[in-house]
């Protein structure tokens, strides 16, 4: 949540942070500022509003050149959404001007004890941070101020400081949210996300937790808090500028829903050289030791964590449960004598999970992550972490990171069990069946039908019911229609008073032992004037099917079963002229709790 971005080099620093402001939008989009040094007036100016990047382009179109400043995209927290409480935020005098993603818990605390006479222009945690470090530079070195600040601070925080006094730094810190530093000839760039660093870094350094950064135009320091350097290793960025762009799409959900059976096929290429694994067998003996796996996430990443259980109970014959990370962190339920753990997480960022992390580090508890940024927080932290490969993922909806989770859950299913079937041929199937929907779908035209009303239901039983969920999620996501994923039989018993004259009820069968159940189950909604919809594989199809799909490996239904759901959002969402990637109130990173 929220994205920062700095630069200083010889190179023109409002392009640059605007470009990266631009790609980091996905992490907020409530208000946008930036900083920009003015040789003129020896100081630095401050652009900042509510609303997204492109306004803060127009309203910069005529600031002055300048080779240094720092920028923000804001996903508010502390404070309401309005020009005042947007960053950068300042100290008093303005010498010191500040970008901050994160939150600091005690703000409070230290405005009552050190900051009683100052004036504040803003409700922010942040600003209490500028102050800060402005009453401290009044008796020690601006770096020792930085630090002594950084040092009671509890919370979490990625911050770029900008002194007036000496424009010929950006100084930065890290505790909890990500904070990347990239050298290239023409300078340092540092932001939230690899993604702002395309084209400018050729390097990459992912910052430790509480770690502060002098950098200057062509030379970058790293130091621990108590100013020891810390040798930090750079590693050379890999990402393609053309993964940040939109390409032919009108929209980059569309985009990321159609790379999904590319993503497939990487995931195959990347964990497998011919027919051996490559992952590494460590975390499958530390797994198969386990009497109990635990599966911890959120949102969508859960309902991918879900598809796992099933495949590892099924294929591996190990208990799983899964738990929400937010509830796990502070109600942590009665863990089994050897357990095991799995975090799913796209950005590997995710607060509630961090917080699982430190306490399953607590108690030496082996830990996996499966995530989309192998730079990131928890994937850094845990014993072992596997990557998606989906690449970035850029609309805030998920689903190309959703279908590679399940597609590595499986991997590491049956890299679990017997191994009685061909993997890389079941998944390869899976991405061919999607493209072949993907080629003639008019989900358009199916949906203008039927999703007019203010509520929808998705039923089915089995995975059916846990991509249900997902389906329900995406759609009340993006376009804003209150939406139920649903165990089909569950419904009779009180949510169908629900239905009424018209209610969208969609039901997905992929199982040909429940589809009479599942189809049992529409008719007592027809019954009661439901408006029904089938969304089924080709072995389980009827003649009014709306949507059939090339049958695939009975446990790798959810990768093809949720495509057509995640198109279903989409066009309800453009049908509506929603902001598809930037819903309303969401933001792509959630690094608070
Ligand atoms: O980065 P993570 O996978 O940990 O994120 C978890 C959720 O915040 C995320 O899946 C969220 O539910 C998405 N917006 C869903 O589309």
């Amino acid at each position: 949540m929220c994205g920062i971005v700095g630069f200083i080099g010889n190179n023109d620093a409002k392009q640059i942070i605007l470009n990266g402001l631009t790609r980091l939008e996905y992490r907020g989009y409530d208000s946008a500022g930036l900083s920009l040094f003015n040789q003129r007036y020896q100081n630095f100016d401050i652009y900042k509003d509510e609303g997204r990047v492109q306004k803060l382009i127009d309203s910069t179109k005529n600031a002055a050149y300048s080779n240094v400043g720092i920028g923000h995209t804001r996903w508010a927290t502390h404070g309401k959404v309005n020009k005042e409480n947007s960053h950068p935020h300042y100290s008093q005098s303005r010498r010191f001007i500040i970008v901050h993603n994160g939150v600091i818990d005690n703000y409070q605390d230290l405005k009552s004890q050190y900051l009683s006479n100052a004036n504040f222009s803003s409700d922010t945690d942040t600003e209490v941070i500028a102050q800060l470090i402005e009453t401290f530079a009044q008796t020690l070195h601006v770096e020792n101020a930085i630090t002594t600040t950084l040092k009671l601070l509890h919370g979490s925080y990625a911050l770029l400081v900008l002194d007036a006094n000496d424009p010929e730094k950006i100084y930065a810190a890290k505790y909890k949210s990500p904070l990347i530093v990239g050298h290239g000839e023409s300078g340092i760039t540092i932001a939230s996300d690899l993604m702002a660093l395309i084209g400018y870094s050729d390097t990459y350094h992912a910052l430790e937790d509480k770690t502060f950064v002098v950098a200057r135009r062509d030379d970058v320091k790293i130091f621990n808090l108590d100013h020891q350097l810390i040798d930090a290793v750079f590693k050379p960025i890999e990402m393609d500028a053309a993964d940040t762009t939109k390409g032919e799409f009108a929209h980059y959900m569309l985009k990321e829903i159609h790379e999904q059976p590319s993503v497939i096929r990487r995931i195959v290429g990347n964990y497998y050289d011919y027919d051996a694994s490559t992952i590494n067998p460590e975390i499958i003996k530390s797994m198969r030791a386990s009497d109990r796996i635990y599966i911890l996430a959120a949102g969508t990443s859960m309902h991918a964590g879900l598809i796992g259980k099933q495949l590892i109970e099924q294929l591996a014959e190990i208990p799983v449960e899964v738990h929400i990370a937010s509830e796990f962190a502070y109600q942590m339920p009665l863990i089994s004598k050897k357990p095991f753990f799995i975090l799913v997480t796209q950005s590997g960022e995710t607060a509630d999970l961090r917080a699982c992390l430190v306490l399953l580090k607590k108690y030496q508890y082996p830990t996996l992550t499966i995530t989309n940024v192998a730079t990131s927080t928890l994937a850094r932290e845990a014993s072992y972490n596997l990557e998606i490969f989906a690449g970035p993922e850029i609309a805030v909806a998920s689903t190309k990171a959703y279908v590679a989770q399940v597609a590595v859950l499986a991997i590491v299913a049956f890299e679990l069990s017997a191994k009685t079937f061909d993997i890389k041929d079941a998944l390869t199937k899976a991405a061919l069946s999607i493209e072949k929907f993907l080629s003639s779908e008019k989900m358009d035209d199916l949906v203008r039908n039927f999703l007019t009303r203010r509520n929808c239901f998705f039923i089915g039983r089995g995975l059916d019911y846990y991509v249900g969920l997902e389906a329900a999620l995406k759609l009340k996501e993006i376009s804003y229609i209150q939406t139920e994923g649903f165990a089909a039989g569950e419904l009779k018993h009180g949510t169908i008073a629900l239905i009424e004259d018209g209610t969208p009820v969609i039901a997905l069968i992929s199982n040909p032992e429940i589809n009479g159940n599942t189809r049992s189950n529409l008719k007592e909604v027809q019954a009661r004037g439901a408006y029904t919809f089938k969304i089924v594989t080709s072995d389980c199809a009827q003649p009014d099917d709306e949507v059939v799909l090339d049958q695939v490996h009975p446990l790798l239904t959810a990768l093809v079963m949720v495509v057509p759901t995640q198109l279903l959002a989409y066009y309800a969402a453009l049908d509506r002229s929603y902001d598809i990637d930037k819903p309303r109130n969401l933001a792509k990173s959630v690094t608070v709790e």
